[in-house]
Order: structure tokens, then C-alpha cells, then sequence
């Protein structure tokens, strides 16, 4: 279902990050942070769930989340990176492993939230960049990521379809909150 996502993107065609203006900076290591975290939610679910569904839908998202890291990791050199990458593992994991208190629906709650927030933050930066008419390869990146996420989210939500209780909600705005507090900081430390 996931397509090998990097295989057309190379690290050499992007800009140096290091030349690249603060803010664009500050967007790149909640990028990196992000994917971090993403891929420790999906570790989380994994060392905890041996419900073969959420299973086999965990190490999906895992490869292609995987695939994103291991882009900013070769672009972004470690100056660049979020002082705080121990904390974001830390939140991912517990974050996977605190959806499956919810069972199979609390996982694809989680990931449809999580993804959904993630989808808007590449967007705003697509945005960004759209409007300086600069990097266009740097465009091309995160629409390709944002791509996949929308993947997600959509796998995420048809899974777990049906009514949403109060209780759903309430997670939902939880975690879409905790993540915008999380792209905060990431973006400056
Ligand atoms: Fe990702
Ligand atoms: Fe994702």
C-alpha cells in the first residue's frame, strides 16, 4: 500500500540547510521532529499490540514514516536537529501506547488525528514557500510527505470509521493541540 516514498528525492538536490533563512530552519526541525515521533508512535504500538490488524497497519506506517526520517536525518545535520529528539521519541512512544488503551479504534483515532495535524503543518509551510517563490525542491519534498501523511491519515480514518463519542472528540483535540504545543518548541530549540 506504501510506496517506497524517497525513491526519487535525493538529499544532493536539496539546498544546503545550513544556508537556509532561520524561519525555513525552524519549520525543517519540527519537520524532523515530527517524523520522530512519528516513527516512535508506531514503535510504541508495536512493542505493545499483538492484534495482527493494528499490527500490520503500524509497521505500514512505520516503513514509509521510517523513509521521511531517514530524508531529514541525510539533509538536516545535527545543528539543525531539535535539542529535545530523546523528549519526542519519549511522546511518540507513549502517545502509540497510550491509544491502545482504546483498542483498535483508539490507534486509528490517534494516527487520524496525529496525521491530520501533520497534513496542515507541511501545508502551511508548501504555503510559505509557494508564496517566496523560492526552493522549489524543498516544495517538492514536503508535498510528497504530506502526500503520504494524507495516506495515512485517510487509511487511519476509514478503519476506524463510525460514531465518535465525546470521549473521541475530547482525544482528538487533545492530541491535535499537543502536537501544535510540540511544533512550538521543536521549532525553536
Ligand atoms: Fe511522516
Ligand atoms: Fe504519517
Amino acid at each position: 500500500m506504501n510506496m517506497p516514498v524517497t525513491a526519487a528525492l535525493a538529499v544532493e538536490d536539496m539546498p544546503q540547510a545550513q544556508a537556509l533563512e532561520k524561519r525555513l530552519q525552524g519549520d525543517l526541525r519540527s519537520d524532523h521532529a515530527g517524523e520522530t515521533g512519528a516513527v516512535w508512535i508506531y514503535r510504541g504500538i508495536l512493542a505493545l499490540s499483538r492484534d495482527p490488524e493494528i499490527r500490520t497497519f503500524a509497521s505500514e506506517h512505520l516503513e514509509t514514516e521510517q523513509q521521511h526520517l531517514a530524508f531529514f536525518d541525510d539533509w538536516l545535520p545535527p545543528a539543525l536537529h531539535s535539542k529535545l529528539l530523546p523528549m519526542w521519541r519519549l511522546a511518540g512512544w507513549m502517545l502509540g501506547a497510550v491509544s491502545l488503551l482504546g483498542g483498535r479504534r483508539g490507534v486509528y483515532l490517534t494516527i487520524d488525528a496525529v496525521e491530520t495535524f501533520v497534513v496542515e503543518h507541511y501545508q502551511e509551510q508548501i504555503e510559505y514557500l509557494q508564496a517566496q517563490r523560492e526552493h522549489r525542491e524543498v516544495r517538492a519534498v514536503l508535498r510528497r510527505f504530506q502526500r503520504d501523511e494524507d495516506h495515512h491519515r485517510a487509511d487511519a480514518a476509514e478503519r476506524g470509521s463510525g460514531k465518535e463519542g465525546w470521549i473521541a472528540r475530547r482525544w482528538r483535540s487533545v492530541v491535535g493541540e499537543g502536537s501544535r504545543l510540540a511544533v512550538v518548541a521543536a521549532r525553536r530549540l
